[in-house]
Parts: structure tokens; C-alpha cells; sequence
């Protein structure tokens, strides 16, 4: 049993972003089932604070000039104790934990992350009378990226492991905010958080960690290549062996579309004859034809580059002429926002497009749909492939990272075989986009092949239990190596 704790930016259900929320909020939960003492730390955003029924004071302190509480309660629908950063000037504000809502990054991010990783450094080392020491400090992305660098002065301190859950997103400031954080000067340097002469949070993980994870084994080696390594590919090739992927588990208390809340109809892989329903029923409260034969193709998604937007507005003339309907939830870039709605209205028998954060739906749509939109330029690992999957819709996808260590492509020799699940672009062109969408209507018009594409789909496992033991090892590897 190691005592662990886990460190996150966000966490489902008390602030999501992404998915790391999703993974913040499952991982402790399975490592807890696993008999590891597992305390999450998250920031005490104003969202967190209205969704938690009660907390109580467990320990105060100063950093820079800013009082500073531990608050305790539990992630609710669980046993998992989860401590609250709170400091109100920094993370009691309208708005989401990284941007105000017109998408503006907050100008104070890292003085906000500093603090929140200080705590995280003060825990771990047992210094605010929790009366607790973790064996282990799993950190998080960027936001957390100053954890190990921290750690790595200290003598007496846990293991650290740090988990890139994307590789685009580094927490990259100016050198001045490095003075004004007084850190300490022995980090900056070209193997520390210095990354050409800029003040890169992330480098603080990579550098300093034990061990490093990616959220799938296809992603791990493609980040030590420069066309996925955002300039840090050097420096992961240097610490390679310490390097692994571990593909993310998916929460089967909330995507399970045999026991889902949200949904119209539940149905299991024994019931897929009521998958229809839940068609029917968006059709209904989305104002679109109803017909439960149409193929209804649906996406839920950041609206940002990685999610493959210049792939698919271009196919939009050619998809829209098709016998399909288009569904798609998100919200992101404006201009992007923008092109989708503007197709939308003017295919408002084909294609509809809700701008908006909205967890309901979001079910819904993944019950809906027959086929899955996702053709991303990189996928780190990416949740909603695997949920789709699970609700026996069958995703469209590139070949990239944790899509392709998760979808099998229906060719000729893995549908004989029985592994076939879904469709992977040949590259990543709308060309290859529309005739993969081609492939799945020809086989679409095929019930009981469909069927069977759906049963492999439902049928593979993508609970946590396996990724939490991977943990579990990597854990215990990471202190047995110290
Ligand atoms: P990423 O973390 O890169 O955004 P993932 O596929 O790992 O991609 O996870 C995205 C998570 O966020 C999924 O749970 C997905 O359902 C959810 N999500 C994304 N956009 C929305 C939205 N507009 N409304 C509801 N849920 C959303
Ligand atoms: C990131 C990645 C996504 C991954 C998620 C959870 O947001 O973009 O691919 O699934 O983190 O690990």
C-alpha cells in the first residue's frame, strides 16, 4: 500500500475542462479500490466550493503575502478524501479555472499554479500538520509542473511521477515571472525550467520527475518525435527510460449506457435493438427529422485544432449532401464556433450544432449516434473514442495516440477476424475523412455486419482496474529505483 497523492488542476464531477477531469476523477477512485491511500489536491475554485455540501478547515498558511486554507472533503460519490487549495484572490472568480469567459487566459496563471504547487510541495513534505507524508506526489500537466522541480531540492521527499495529458499546453512565461515567483535560482537553467530563456512550468515535470507517463502507449513514442514534441522532444529522449504511456480508463459509473442517468433509453450489448430510441429522442428535442434509419453521426469536442476543425470543415459541402445526420456539441474557438453555425444554419434539416458546455447532452448524443466523429491531428489519449465505443457508436478517427491503440479499423481482415470496432483515416485529409464516413454508410447498410462492429465495440474493456495496477507497478518501481 503506498499513500499517494494525487495533484490535479481539475477534477470530475467538481470542475471539468477536459479530460483530465474525467481522469482526476476515476484513477483515485480505482487506485482507492485498490487499497492505496489516495488524497486528491485541487484548487478551491468557486465552482468546487458550490458543488461540495461540506468542508472542513484543515490547515493554514502564507505564500507570497496571500492566505491560504486546506479545506478537506471527500469527491463526491466516493470515499476518496480530496483537500482544496483555497485561496479566494486567485481561484474564488466568475469564470473557467484557466481563462475568463471569453476564452482570455487569466493574466495571474502563474502565480496561481505557483501557489497551488507550493501547497503541493508543503503537503508532500509534511509541513502544514496533516499529519500525513505521501509516499508519492503524482502530478498533472503544466499546472503542476513546479511539484517535482520543488521536490527535487528536498532530501526527505515522496517519489514523483508526472502525467502529461497534453503536450501542447506547457505554461510558458516570461523570465520575469520566474524573479517574481522567487524560485529558486538553481532551476533555471537549460535542463531545468528554462526553455530558451522563457520560464516553462512544464520543463519542471519533464526535467525533475522520477518517472514521466503520457495517457497512452502510442502517444509515449510519438512525443519523442519533433512533430509531436513541441521542442521538449530532446529533452524526452534523454529521459526515455524513464518514460511510459498508460492508457486511461474510462468511468463505467457514469458511461455505461446500461445504467446512464441521461439517457431516453438504456440499452447493453444484449439490448442494442434500443439504441434507436435514444436517436429518436434527440431527433425530437433537437428539431430534426425523425427517422431512426438515418445514420446520425455525432461529435462532442474542445473546438480547437488538435480535435482535426481543418479536417472537417472542408468535408462539410460533400458530408452534408450525404444521407446523414450531422450532430455536433462544443464550444472553443470563435472562428471556429462560427463556421460550424453557419453551415448549421444553413443545413438545419442535416446538421446541428450546440455551442456550450453540457454534460446531459453530451450522453445523449454519444447514445444517439451510430458513428463517432473524431479526427484528430494528435490524441494524446482521448475519452470520447472510448465512450463511444462503449455506447456502440462507432468512431471515425486518426491514427494517433491513444485512437490508435483503441479503435481497429473495419478492413476486410479485421472484420473476418473480429476485432474490427470502427474507421481509421488513411491520413489526415478531408478526402480520407469522406471516404472513411463512405465506408461506414456502405456498412451501415448492412445490419447484421453493423451489429457485429458494435458487439466488438462494447465488448472490449476499458475499465480502470488495468491502468490503476499499471500505476500501482510504476508506484512501486519509482521506490524501489530511489
Ligand atoms: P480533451 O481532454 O482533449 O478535451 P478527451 O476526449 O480526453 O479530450 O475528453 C474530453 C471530455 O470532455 C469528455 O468527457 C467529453 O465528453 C467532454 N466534453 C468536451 N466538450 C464538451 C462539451 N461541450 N460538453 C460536454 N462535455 C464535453
Ligand atoms: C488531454 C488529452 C486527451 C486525454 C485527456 C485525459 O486533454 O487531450 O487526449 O484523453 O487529456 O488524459
Amino acid at each position: 500500500m503506498s499513500k499517494v497523492l494525487y495533484i490535479s488542476s481539475e477534477a470530475f464531477p467538481l470542475i471539468k475542462t477536459g479530460g483530465l477531469a474525467d481522469v482526476a476523477g476515476s484513477l483515485p477512485v480505482a487506485l482507492l479500490k485498490e487499497s492505496q491511500d489516495v488524497r486528491l489536491l485541487l484548487p478551491a475554485y468557486s465552482q468546487v466550493l458550490d458543488k461540495i455540501s461540506s468542508s472542513k478547515l484543515v490547515a493554514e498558511y502564507t505564500y507570497y503575502n496571500l492566505p491560504v486554507q486546506i479545506l478537506e472533503t471527500k469527491l463526491p460519490g466516493s470515499n476518496v478524501i480530496v483537500w482544496l487549495v483555497d485561496c479566494p484572490v486567485l481561484f474564488n472568480r466568475p469564470g473557467g479555472p484557466y481563462a475568463d469567459s471569453n476564452g482570455q487566459a487569466w493574466p495571474d496563471n502563474a502565480l496561481r499554479f505557483a501557489v497551488f504547487c507550493h501547497a503541493a510541495v508543503d503537503i508532500s513534505l509534511n509541513k502544514l500538520g496533516l499529519n500525513w507524508q505521501p509516499d508519492v506526489s503524482h502530478c498533472n500537466d503544466w499546472q503542476t509542473g513546479l511539484v517535482p522541480a520543488l521536490l527535487s531540492l528536498q532530501p526527505e521527499r515522496p517519489v514523483t511521477i508526472f502525467t502529461i495529458h497534453n503536450l501542447a499546453y506547457q505554461g510558458v512565461f516570461d523570465r520575469q515571472t520566474f524573479n517574481d515567483l522567487h524560485l529558486p535560482v538553481e532551476l533555471w537553467h537549460m535542463h531545468g525550467v528554462e526553455f530558451y530563456d522563457y520560464f516553462s512550468f512544464i520543463k519542471g515535470g519533464l526535467a525533475y520527475a522520477d518517472k514521466i507517463t503520457t495517457v497512452s502507449p502510442s502517444y509515449a513514442r510519438e512525443i519523442l518525435q519533433p512533430e509531436f514534441g513541441y521542442g521538449l522532444d530532446g529533452l524526452l529522449q534523454n529521459r526515455v527510460h524513464h518514460l511510459s504511456g498508460i492508457l486511461n480508463g474510462i468511468d463505467e459509473k457514469h458511461w455505461n449506457p446500461g445504467t446512464d442517468i441521461h439517457l431516453a433509453q438504456k440499452y447493453n450489448r444484449r439490448s442494442l435493438s434500443k439504441k434507436p430510441l435514444n436517436k429518436i429522442a434527440l431527433q425530437k428535442q433537437l428539431s430534426l427529422p425523425v427517422d431512426a434509419n438515418i445514420p446520425m453521426i455525432g461529435m462532442i469536442s474542445r473546438l480547437v485544432q488538435q480535435k482535426g476543425l481543418d479536417i472537417i470543415l472542408p468535408s462539410l459541402p460533400s458530408l452534408l449532401t450525404m444521407p446523414v445526420q450531422l450532430v455536433i456539441l462544443g464550444t472553443g474557438e470563435a472562428h471556429y464556433e462560427q463556421q460550424l453555425i453557419e453551415w448549421a444554419n444553413r443545413h438545419t434539416e442535416r446538421f446541428k450544432v450546440i455551442i456550450g458546455y453540457d454534460e446531459t447532452l453530451s450522453h445523449m448524443i454519444e447514445a444517439a449516434s451510430d458513428i463517432y466523429l473524431m479526427p484528430s491531428t494528435f490524441e494524446p489519449c482521448g475519452l470520447n473514442q472510448m465512450y463511444s465505443l462503449r455506447y456502440g457508436t462507432l468512431p471515425i478517427a486518426t491514427n494517433v495516440g491513444g485512437l490508435a491503440d483503441t479503435v481497429v479499423n473495419a478492413s476486410k481482415e479485421n472484420i473476418e477476424d473480429g476485432t474490427a470496432n470502427g474507421f481509421i483515416l488513411k491520413n489526415q485529409t478531408a478526402p480520407a475523412l469522406l471516404a472513411a464516413v463512405q465506408h461506414a454508410l456502405s456498412l451501415y447498410q448492412q445490419p447484421q455486419l453493423w451489429r457485429q462492429l458494435q458487439t466488438n465495440a462494447m465488448s472490449e474493456d476499458f475499465s480502470w482496474v488495468s491502468s490503476a495496477d499499471h500505476y500501482i507497478s510504476l508506484y512501486q518501481q519509482a521506490l524501489a529505483d530511489r
